[in-house]
């Protein structure tokens, strides 16, 4: 590609010669909730479309109305030429999540981002090593490789470089057409459809629109998931399947949720796992809603958990959790969830905990109580309970244990501050018919908290 003869070094600049380089990062726009910002990108790919191809492109993000429209330029705003063909950029921000990067037109990059300081404009900072470590704790940036060993840094490197241009743009399931977020490891061809449809029953994908349909109006025999339906309440259900036993199921799923999670998956060594799929029923079936899977014969309790976009933010992703606790408590054992947890996951995680671990020092006469003590009285790890309540300066070092500083003062401070907000969904035990196959303790009873 064609170096620019000259370089801009300003933030504030609204033009920029020269095309933009991969590896080079940028001043671009980009428009949240409908308002264009200046902020940094760094180019990660491109690719040649056509006139055909862009207009498709940009049709398909209107239809979904995101928030990230891209912008008609004015020779867009021409005659189809068939012959012309226009290069789009891949982006990711700076210190945003991988979700957000996206394909760009020329005309929104403004700028080269300078290595000098930003401009308070820009609300973007040089950060030390150790506010990167607050930032990923509280802020859920992604984590720099400065702060990582050596051997996670190099096969962080060696993921971000394999997964780092999302392959599929979109997927359609059910009733949905859903703008996906990341890398999916499909096998060819389907790894290189940007439209993808999958039947929302057996999970079977398709990259032709009338070989999808005819398989869900004629072939498919399945309205629901396989395995066992261990929950019911309302319209909701959750199904219990066994990656052992159903095993093309299982993978499907696996690479159905590798759409929406940036780590952490499996794909085909499914065996050894179970999974649980929210549903919601009616007349017509049972609709994937999210699920989580969980290992056999580990410390977590929960691998990975994935609530599909059009369900998020309604309670579905904390009911999971709290199904993933009453599941171990059953089995009478304090779970964990795998680490590392995503900025989703910690944000879903970090507010069951606090939910259940102020629900519980509120019911204990005491000011003072081992981590350990309130582990077993909650069923979440000591370590989860130390990293909640550490940033409350409601922790302790002593004799090896954690003490939890747990008067009536700090804990009222503590919801005063609206850390606790209890789920919007709220896990019936009554309507969970599921026994341990092989219990690991004696089952462990918990307080309830409403
Ligand atoms: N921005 C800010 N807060 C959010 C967002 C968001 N986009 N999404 C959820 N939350 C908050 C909610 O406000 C809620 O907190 P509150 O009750 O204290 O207000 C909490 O997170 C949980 O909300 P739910 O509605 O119960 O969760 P949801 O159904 O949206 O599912 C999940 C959460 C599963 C993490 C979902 O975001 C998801 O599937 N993300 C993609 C995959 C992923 O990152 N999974 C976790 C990986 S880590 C692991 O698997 C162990
Ligand atoms: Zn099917």
């Amino acid at each position: 590609m064609r170096r620019p003869t000259t370089r801009s070094r300003s933030h504030d600049t609204d033009s920029m010669d020269g095309d933009p380089e991969i590896g080079e990062s940028y001043v671009v726009t980009r428009i949240t909730n409908g308002v264009p910002e200046k902020t940094i990108a760094i180019v990660v790919a491109t690719k040649q479309v056509t006139d055909d191809q862009l207009r498709q492109i940009r049709a398909e993000k209107e239809k979904l109305q995101t928030n990230t429209p891209i912008e008609v330029s004015e020779s867009a705003k021409e005659e189809p030429n068939p012959t012309a063909m226009h290069t789009l950029y891949y982006i990711h921000y700076e210190g945003m999540d991988r979700r957000l990067d996206e394909w760009a037109e020329r005309n929104r990059f403004l700028g080269f981002a300078s290595s000098e300081k930003p401009s308070p404009s820009m609300g973007i900072q040089k950060v030390t090593r150790s506010q990167r470590r607050i930032d990923e704790e509280f802020n859920h940036l992604p984590v720099g490789y400065e702060v990582m060993g050596a051997t996670v840094a190099k096969l962080e490197r060696e993921y971000e470089e394999r997964t780092k241009v999302r392959n599929i743009e979109m997927v359609t399931l059910g009733r949905w057409e859903i703008d996906t977020w990341y890398f999916a490891p499909y096998p060819a061809p389907f790894d290189q459809t940007v439209h993808l449809f999958v039947c929302e029953y057996c999970l079977m994908y398709f990259n032709d629109i009338k070989l999808y349909s005819r398989h869900v109006k004629l072939a498919c025999r399945r309205r629901t998931p396989p395995g066992n339906e261990i929950y019911r309440k309302g319209n909701l259900s959750v199904f219990e399947v066994s990656g052992y036993q159903d095993r093309q199921y299982a993978q499907f799923l696996c690479l159905l949720s590798k759409l929406f999670m940036d780590h952490k998956t499996l794909y085909y060594d499914v065996e050894t796992f179970l999974f649980y799929v929210l549903c919601e029923v009616d007349n017509e079936g049972a609709h994937i809603v999210g699920n989580f899977s969980k290992e056999l014969d580990t410390g977590n309790n929960l691998a990975c958990i994935m609530i599909l976009p059009p369900y998020q933010r309604k309670g579905y992703g904390k009911l999971l959790i709290q199904l993933s606790y009453e599941l171990s408590s059953r089995e009478g054992w304090i779970g964990t969830p795998e680490k590392p947890l995503s900025d989703l996951g910690k944000v879903s995680y970090r507010s069951y905990w606090w939910w259940v671990i102020l629900g519980t020092l509120e019911n204990m006469e005491t000011d003072t109580v081992r981590a350990s003590i309130l582990s077993e009285e909650t069923g979440i790890a000591s370590a989860d309970i130390v990293s909640t309540l550490y940033p409350m300066q409601m922790i302790k070092s002593w004799k090896g244990d954690h003490i939890v500083r747990a008067s009536k003062r700090v804990v009222e401070h503590c919801r005063s501050l609206g850390l606790v907000r209890p789920p919007s969904l709220l896990l019936d035990e009554k309507c969970l018919r599921w026994e341990p196959r092989r219990p690991r303790g004696p089952p462990r009873t918990r307080p309830k908290h409403k």
